[in-house]
């Protein structure tokens, strides 16, 4: 068996090479140029080719590794990514009053050229915020200055460089969990964030995003109150559901479809923004008992297809896809092996989940 897909595939890399000898002016590349299909793979056709109005994304590590199968994956799989790091405040304004672009501009120029989109932030997050800001501490029209320069410059650097790639921009992180850190002082200051935001680009949307505001609870209760009057004004367009879970907090699909129910009656989107689901795992990469894999799988079916079915739910995003660039392991001892592929970017039974949901009749 083995010997004749070697056969085959030398026949087809033949095949490919005789092709582009004989052939004049240039090829298309098939993701680069996409026709009826945008993302061919290898192995059957990309999640992104199974859905026509759902974005389905992944964090980006920078710099995209090039010696693995890393970006064609990326490319293939998906049509959003967010830059897991590098787009955080303490890379992208880590000197004062400097602002480097270049990390985070690799990864948009990277989404441009594979014809897919990009969210942008988190803008204000109080775990991102570099250190030099900390000598403002308690100075509030100082600190309401930075913040608003910021979102200004960031945004507008990205409206302007990358017209229509950033459709959704992160201004404000885990206000309602972690808090507002240092910007706590500024007044108003989540309203004077997403206004801020809004004046920057009227033309792209605007979340706030947090954990544990995926069920019911008080961080939920917490997350509505403060975007619903936000919503009112106009200020916001969708809730991020962070949804860091794992075997031993993984929520009910029913409580999750409530409180996306709950944020669609007052016209608010929901994007999944950082799912992973962790197993217990002594190396952080296998899994201590296989069996868990299968469970892992159900799970990423079951919650992609309650965004599907919720038709306010427009964004699902995983906090990377490979478990060889995961945050997991290094926050969660003994936890880890999360993502829908494994350390050796083999499709694990939570991409098939996935793939699964996608197919579905009722999927969209
Ligand atoms: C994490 C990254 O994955 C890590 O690499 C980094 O060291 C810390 O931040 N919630 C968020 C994300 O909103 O930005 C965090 O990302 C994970 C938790």
């Amino acid at each position: 068996m083995r010997k004749l897909s070697i056969i085959l595939c030398g026949l087809i890399l033949f095949g490919c090479s005789e092709q582009s000898r004989l052939s004049t002016g240039p090829r298309p590349n098939p993701i680069r140029n996409p026709t009826t299909n945008p993302n061919p793979t290898p192995g059957g056709l990309g999640l992104r080719s199974l859905t026509k109005n759902l974005y389905i994304g992944t964090a980006i590590v920078a710099p995209i590794p090039g010696s693995d199968p890393y970006a064609s994956i990326l490319a293939n799989e998906y049509n959003i990514a967010i830059a897991e790091n590098v787009g955080k405040m303490n890379v992208v304004e880590a000197k004062e009053d400097v602002f480097d672009f270049t990390a985070q501009d690799a990864l948009v120029s990277f989404a441009v050229a594979h014809n897919m989109k990009m969210q942008g932030g988190p803008l204000i997050w109080s775990r991102a915020a570099p250190g030099w800001i900390n000598k403002y501490r308690g100075d509030a029209a100082k600190l309401t200055t930075i913040m608003t320069a910021y979102i200004t410059t960031v945004m507008q650097h990205y409206s302007t460089k990358f017209p229509g790639t950033i459709i959704a921009w992160e201004v404000v992180n885990e206000a309602a969990t972690a808090g507002l850190g240092v910007f706590a002082a500024v007044p108003d200051c989540v309203e004077l964030a997403f206004q801020t935001a809004r004046a920057a680009d009227p033309n792209v949307a605007l979340f706030y995003n947090d954990y544990g505001d995926e069920t019911s609870g008080a961080t939920t209760t917490k997350v509505y109150n403060l975007v619903a009057p936000l919503k009112q004004k106009g200020l916001l367009d969708a809730v991020g559901f962070q949804s860091h879970f794992g075997v031993h907090n993984a929520p009910r699909m029913s409580a999750i479809k409530t409180t996306m129910d709950s944020l669609g009656s007052i016209g608010l989107d929901v994007y999944v923004t950082e799912f992973d689901f962790s197993l217990p795992s002594a190396n952080g990469i296998t899994p201590d008992n296989p069996r868990d894999l299968i469970l892992q799988g159900t799970y990423y079916n079951d919650y992609l297809a309650t965004c599907l079915a919720a038709p306010n739910c427009k964004q699902f995003i995983t906090w990377g896809f490979t478990d060889a660039h995961s945050w997991i392991p290094r926050f969660f001892k003994g936890a880890g092996a999360a993502l829908p592929f494994d350390a050796n970017y083999d499709k694990k039974p939570a991409y098939y989940g996935m793939q699964n949901a996608l197919s579905r009749p009722a999927a969209r």
